[in-house]
């Protein structure tokens, strides 16, 4: 089971990639959570890295393509993976599609406007990765993680003012993805499906469209 979860910044992503994770026992491999906990770590990466990550640009191909060559080596991703936030460019796609075949590219849609609340109301738990969100799911104690009682924290790049610039990276260098996977080249048998998933609506809601349309799929 190889999966991509593509969509916006603010689509559902990293939520619903620890539903998919759990059902089908797959590493979640996020590129965004390995360049923070790089920048977080002070490493030469995140030296690197962490302007480019806080200004909302995207960073370099060559980079973030050895990352996943290296991530999907590893033992735990011998049964499946899900990649959440690669590719994001052609070039990236190109590189993955040379190095190894994906079943399954879901594409969660969701509109500007619902994005930026989301965005900006997001709060996380950086040792985890949990996600909460100010009105949609507070977590029980104000700013503080259900589990392990640590504060939670508003990433750097989730003010309004990076967001905007997010979205409009993505729309620049991001969604012909949707087409290049709607019309994938790479030849028939190693062909990705692609499955567009309706992101506004519930947690839960956009939960059971995943995996209702992911049944169908692999039933067919
Ligand atoms: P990355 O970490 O990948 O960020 P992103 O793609 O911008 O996605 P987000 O994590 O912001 O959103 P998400 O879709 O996961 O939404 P979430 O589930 O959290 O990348 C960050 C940066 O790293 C990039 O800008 C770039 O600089 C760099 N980078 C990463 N990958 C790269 C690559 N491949 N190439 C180059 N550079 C790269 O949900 C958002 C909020 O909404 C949460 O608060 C959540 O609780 C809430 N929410 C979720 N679902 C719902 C719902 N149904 N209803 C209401 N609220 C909801």
């Amino acid at each position: 089971m190889r999966l991509i979860l593509l969509g916006c910044p603010g689509a559902g992503k990293g939520t619903q990639a620890k539903f998919i994770t759990e059902k089908y026992h797959i590493p979640q491999i996020s590129t965004g959570e390995i360049l923070r906990a790089a920048i977080q770590q002070g490493s030469a990466l995140g030296k690197q890295v962490k302007e480019i990550v806080d200004s909302g640009r995207l960073v370099p191909d060559e980079i973030v393509i050895q990352l996943v060559k290296d991530r999907i080596k590893q033992p735990d991703c011998h049964n499946g993976f899900l990649l959440d936030g690669f590719p994001r460019t052609v070039d990236q796609a190109e590189a993955l599609h040379r190095q190894t075949s994906i079943d399954y590219v879901i594409d969660i849609d969701v509109p500007e406007e619902e994005v930026l609340t989301r965005l900006t109301g997001r709060r996380i738990h950086p040792a985890s990765g949990r996600i909460y969100h100010l009105l949609y799911h507070p977590p029980q104690v104000e700013g503080r993680d259900d589990v392990t009682g640590e504060p939670l924290i508003q990433r750097t790049d989730d003010s309004e003012e990076t967001v905007r610039k997010r979205l409009a990276v993505y729309q620049a260098q991001t969604s012909p993805l949707r087409d290049y996977y709607i019309h994938f080249k790479g030849g028939k048998d190693h062909r990705p499906k692609y499955i567009k998933i309706e992101g506004t609506g519930s947690v839960d809601e956009i939960k059971n469209r995943i995996f209702s349309e992911l049944d169908k799929v692999r039933v067919s």
